[in-house]
């Protein structure tokens, strides 16, 4: 048995493998384009385990795509690729359009080629499994209730409209064609890996390396936060168990401003690595720009999968948080490969 997994060298996708990797014997193809947010070093660890097979490729390269699913014939494919970040969407979105929507427009089409060819007991089996954001829902405000699946879909920016197109079209592929889809709609993932233009790798490397925090705004924006490993085994349980041409929210109930998340991270490293003057990292938290179109509020209602699949978090923010600020501190290397040339150009774009 093997699975693909799309946009496995980026954030939660390698977090994905890894977890995979532990605890089943089955194949894993992961498949990356290795653009700036790849990292092929997430992946190390796993190199020498035969159950692990990387290919650098885009998901919009339809050729490969059905050369990959002709050779290793998946019983299902993960779809972690996208272009991520709101803010470089923002400043070019370009390849939002051309990965989120072109790309997952040609791997469903692939995967229909491929699934129209299986056997009747290996369609049963197989799933397209496709990992979306609760950006697409829109913005909250202060006393909405959360996000349910049945919410409309209201994106705000390049990025949440690109990520709801591929929504609707995962969505038309199983409804038209009958491909075996689940779509996955999550809040903001933390965590080891996490590649530092997203607020708290940020945060914590700013703050290691005496530079400002910079908080968009007035920093009262709420996000509500998940540990990435968490998200990881909802995806599983939603692979495992999840009712075909269903959606299911996947969140932490951990609705924090980003004032109070930066202050978390403040007292964690005052705590776990204090600074040589004895003053508090806080020091360093400066007001910026607010980012056009901000969203004020997100907060997802993971009802659905609780109730109807059993997956509930179990990493608490405090737990999670404290994990990942040890993980920076312990894994200099990484942190130090993954800010050269690319990332500082990204820093002088957005923060100048
Ligand atoms: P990321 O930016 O860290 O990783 C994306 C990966 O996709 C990178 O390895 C990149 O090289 C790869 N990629 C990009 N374009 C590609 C293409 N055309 N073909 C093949 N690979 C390509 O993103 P992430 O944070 O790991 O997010 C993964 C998925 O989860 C995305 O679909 C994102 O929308 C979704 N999501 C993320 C969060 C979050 O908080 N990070 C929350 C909810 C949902
Ligand atoms: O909600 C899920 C989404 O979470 C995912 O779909 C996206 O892929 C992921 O990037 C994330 O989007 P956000 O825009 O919420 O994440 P980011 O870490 O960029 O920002 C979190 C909040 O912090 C947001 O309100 C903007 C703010 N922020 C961010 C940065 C980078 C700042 O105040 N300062 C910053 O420098």
């Amino acid at each position: 048995m093997t699975i693909v997994v799309t946009g496995a060298a980026g954030f939660i996708g390698s977090n994905f493998v890894l977890s995979w990797l532990t605890h089943s014997e089955e194949k894993v193809i992961a498949l990356d384009k290795l653009t700036y947010a790849g990292n092929l070093e997430n992946l190390q660890s796993v190199e020498i385990n035969p159950n692990y097979h990387f290919i650098q490729g885009d998901i919009a390269d339809a050729k490969l795509v059905a050369e990959i699913l002709d050779e290793y014939e998946p019983r299902a494919i993960i779809n972690f690729a996208a272009e991520s970040h709101v803010d470089r969407s923002i400043h070019g979105p370009d390849e939002f359009m051309l990965t989120n929507i072109m790309g997952t427009y040609r791997l469903l089409e692939e995967a229909r080629n491929y699934f129209n060819t299986l056997e009747s007991e290996h369609k049963n089996d197989f799933r397209f499994l496709h990992v979306s954001t609760d950006e697409v829902y829109g913005t909250l405000s202060a006393d909405d209730p959360a996000f349910k699946e049945d919410r409309r879909y209201e994106p705000n920016s390049p990025y949440s409209a690109s990520k709801a197109a591929s929504d609707h079209l995962v969505r038309a592929w199983h409804h038209t064609y009958g491909l075996p889809v689940l779509t996955t709609n999550c809040s903001n993932n933390y965590g080891p890996y996490h590649f530092p233009e997203k607020l708290i790798p940020l945060c914590i490397l700013n703050a290691l390396n005496g530079k400002d925090l910079p908080i968009y705004g007035d920093g009262k924006q709420v996000r509500d936060w998940l540990y990435v490993v968490d998200h990881c085994k909802g995806i599983e349980t939603v692979l495992d168990k999840g009712k075909i041409g269903e959606t299911y929210n996947i969140g932490g109930w951990n609705e924090k401003t980003n004032l109070e998340v930066v202050h978390t991270l403040c007292n964690l490293l005052d705590e776990l690595k204090p600074r040589d003057d004895g003053k508090s990292y806080k020091e360093l938290i400066t007001f910026v720009m607010d980012r056009p179109g901000h969203d004020k509020r997100y907060a997802i209602d993971a009802t659905k999968i609780s109730n109807e699949l059993g997956w509930k978090p179990e990493e608490t923010f405090e737990t999670g948080i404290r994990k990942t600020v040890q993980w920076y501190l312990d894994n200099q290397d990484w942190v130090s490969h993954v800010q050269s040339g690319e990332y500082q150009n990204w820093l002088n774009k957005n923060y100048s």
